[in-house]
C-alpha cells in the first residue's frame, strides 16, 4: 500500500504530523509538492508526475490532499486539475475534489448550507459594496473577503462608522454573532466529530493564529450534528467546521474549513488528531 500526501507546504504541521501517523502505523506515504507536479497531455493519455522523484502519481493507492494555497487562482486551478485527473483515473482522493471547489471561498459555502437547511448567520456580498447596513438591517457586521483564511481580513464593522475595502478584496457581510467572547471548532471526520475546542478572544476574530485562546469542549449533540451536516453539504470527509452561539443560544456556521489545520486543537485534545486523521482517510478510501 502507498500513498501520497499531496501539498503546497511539505514542511507544515499538518504534513509532518500525518505522515508520521502513516509510517507509524506502517504505511509507505510520499510527501509530494504541488510545486514538482506536472501534467503531459497527450492523444488519448494524460499523465501526472512528480517531476523530483519521477514518480507516477496515478499509480498511488489513495492521494491525501491539500491544494488550497494562499488566494491564488492559477496555483488552485493547477492543483483541483490534478486532484480531477487523479479522481477521473480512480484514484482515491481526499477530500473529494470538488469538496476543494465549493471551499474555495466562503460564499458558495454559505449557499450550500443554506440549501441544505443549515443555519448561518444572514449574508450580503457585492463587489466593491462599502454600505452593506442598507442591505443587512444592523448595527454591527462581520466582514470578511470572499476568499480568505486564518482570519485574514476579517472585521467588525458598525453602522456610521467608514470601513476600508482592501484592493480587489470581494467582501462578504454577516451578522455579527457571539453569545461570549469565543467560539467553537469541530474536527470532523467521517461523519464523526473527532475533537472539538473553544476559542476564546476578546476581539472580533478568534482564530488561533490571530490569538485566540484555545480550550478543551466537548460539544453538545445539537452543535456535534450541525458540524457533520456542514461537512456533508460541502462533499468533505475531512473538514474543520467554526461554530459561533448567539446571544439567544442559537448555533450559526460561520464556515467550514476543507483543509482543515489542528495545531491549537491538538493542545488542548487529548486524542492524536494525526492518528484519527489517518484512520479516517483509510476509511473513506476503503483500503
Ligand atoms: N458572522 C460572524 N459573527 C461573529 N464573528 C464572526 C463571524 N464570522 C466570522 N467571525 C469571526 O471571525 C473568525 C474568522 O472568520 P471565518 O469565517 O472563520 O474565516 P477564516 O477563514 O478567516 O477563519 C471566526 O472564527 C470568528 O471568530
Ligand atoms: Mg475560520
Amino acid at each position: 500500500m502507498s500513498f501520497c500526501i499531496l501539498t503546497h507546504k511539505p514542511k507544515s504541521h499538518f504534513v509532518v504530523n500525518v505522515s508520521n501517523s502513516f509510517r507509524k502505523k506502517g504505511y509507505a506515504v510520499s510527501v509530494v509538492d504541488f510545486k514538482n507536479v506536472a501534467v503531459k497531455i497527450e492523444k488519448n493519455n494524460i499523465s501526472v508526475f512528480d517531476k523530483k522523484s519521477g514518480k507516477d502519481l496515478l499509480k498511488f493507492d489513495a492521494v491525501l490532499a491539500r491544494p488550497m494555497e494562499a488566494i491564488d487562482l492559477m496555483l488552485f486551478a493547477f492543483s483541483i486539475n490534478v486532484l480531477f485527473i487523479l479522481k477521473e483515473s480512480k484514484v482515491p482522493v481526499v477530500n473529494d475534489p470538488i469538496s476543494y471547489v465549493y471551499g474555495s471561498n466562503k460564499l458558495t459555502e454559505y449557499i450550500l448550507l443554506t440549501r441544505m437547511n443549515l443555519s448561518i448567520p444572514t449574508t450580503f456580498s457585492a463587489i466593491n459594496e462599502v454600505n452593506p447596513f442598507i442591505y443587512i438591517n444592523q448595527d454591527r457586521l462581520i466582514l470578511k473577503p470572499i476568499c480568505g483564511s486564518r482570519g485574514f481580513g476579517v472585521m467588525e464593522i458598525k453602522r456610521r462608522e467608514k470601513f476600508h475595502l482592501s484592493k480587489n478584496e470581494v467582501p462578504i457581510f454577516q451578522n455579527f454573532v457571539r453569545g461570549g467572547n469565543f467560539d467553537i471548532r469541530l474536527l470532523v471526520v467521517n461523519k464523526n466529530v473527532v475533537s472539538s475546542m473553544i476559542r476564546f478572544s476578546t476581539s472580533s476574530r478568534t482564530n488561533i493564529s490571530t490569538g485566540g485562546k484555545p480550550m478543551k469542549y466537548e460539544a453538545p449533540e445539537e452543535i456535534k450534528k450541525l458540524a457533520i451536516d456542514a461537512s456533508v453539504a460541502i462533499h468533505s470527509s475531512i473538514a474543520g467546521v467554526d461554530v459561533a452561539i448567539d446571544k439567544d443560544g442559537t448555533p450559526y456556521i460561520l464556515e467550514v474549513n476543507t483543509q482543515p489545520d489542528f495545531i491549537g486543537l491538538q493542545s488542548v485534545s487529548d486524542i492524536n488528531i494525526a492518528d484519527a486523521i489517518v484512520d479516517g482517510f483509510l476509511e473513506a478510501v476503503k483500503l
